[in-house]
């Protein structure tokens, strides 16, 4: 049965016709039995067409965020045909052009489409009214995550952030996620305090994932923020405190070089790690203290 979602005007093209209703999330019409289920070779018109797009969109306030970044999804992998990586970081970049992130895609043509189904305003609407790391969901649960990137789940997210914030704060407070993949602490802490006068910071090493961050804290955060992408390892504690200019290069889809806020010399790493060099440093450090 030939799809009709994306016929774009007046178009030859088979229908459905039968009383049950449209699911925007299989872009098909349920049928109740074959009986009531018959093609109609007719002409699509752009009445019918625009018709059709309204019942979607209609539909999608029913639908939960979660579902709605799926179908969003769905458009991107049957229109781009890519693999599943790129079609997540193309998911982000939609959302980062809906937001004003970014001025400009490569997409463009798959952006107007995702807007004329009201795709990317039904997920912020829905997602505004549930807020949370939506994105760092699907990316699990798309098995992206590579070594190390485990999210963590919510209900732990909430009971750490509880256990270590205290209630009310009073005084400006900075918190900081130095691995903050999709954003979900800092999210849930701004959300969890609300009325606290916090500043929230972030370092990311993963690009995919920092873009996602940026994403979900421009639509979620209520505190002021900056996210940065960096190796975290690799950033001198000394000047990278929250007065640091380095935050002022955060919050930036193409992210700056970040060298110049490095260890000079560079910490330890495990190429240059020696456990004989480590000892006698120790040894020596030992020796100078008494
Ligand atoms: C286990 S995830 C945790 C993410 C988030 N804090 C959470 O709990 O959901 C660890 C994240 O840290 C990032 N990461 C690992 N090493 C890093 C480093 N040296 N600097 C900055 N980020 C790093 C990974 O890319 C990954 O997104």
């Amino acid at each position: 049965m030939k799809r009709v979602s994306k016929c774009t005007g007046a178009t030859m093209c088979p229908v459905r016709l039968q009383s049950t209703s449209y699911s925007p999330l299989k872009e098909s019409w349920n049928a109740t039995s074959d009986s009531n289920l018959f093609l109609l070779g007719c002409i699509m018109s752009k009445e019918l067409l625009e018709l059709m797009k309204r019942v979607k969109v209609q539909q999608y306030k029913e639908i939960p965020p979660l579902k709605l970044l799926y179908e969003t999804l769905h458009e991107i992998e049957t229109t781009l045909h890519y693999g599943r990586s790129r079609n997540w970081d193309i998911l982000v970049e939609m959302l980062a052009m809906y937001h004003g992130i970014v001025k400009q895609t490569r997409y463009l043509d798959l952006y107007h489409y995702l807007n004329e189904l009201d795709l990317l305003n039904a997920y912020t609407t829905a997602s505004l009214n549930k807020p949370w790391d939506y994105l760092g969901d699907i990316f699990l649960e798309q098995d992206l995550a590579g070594l190390g990137q485990n999210l963590t789940p919510k209900n732990v997210v909430d009971l750490m952030i509880e256990m270590t914030l205290p209630k009310p704060i009073t005084k400006i407070q900075t918190v900081l996620d130095p691995c903050v993949g999709t954003g979900r602490f800092l999210i849930e802490t701004s959300l969890l305090r609300r009325d606290s006068p916090l500043i929230l910071f972030g370092i990311e090493i993963n690009i995919g994932l920092y873009r996602a961050c940026i994403v979900n804290m421009k639509m979620f955060a209520t505190h002021p923020y900056s996210i940065i992408c960096a190796d975290t390892l690799r950033l001198d504690p000394d000047i990278t405190g929250p007065a640091s200019q380095i935050w002022d290069l955060g919050n930036r889809w193409d992210p700056p070089d970040m060298s110049a806020f490095f260890w000079k010399p560079p910490p330890i790493n495990p190429e240059s790690f020696s456990l004989k060099a480590f000892t006698e440093t120790k040894q020596e450090e030992g020796e100078s203290h008494g």
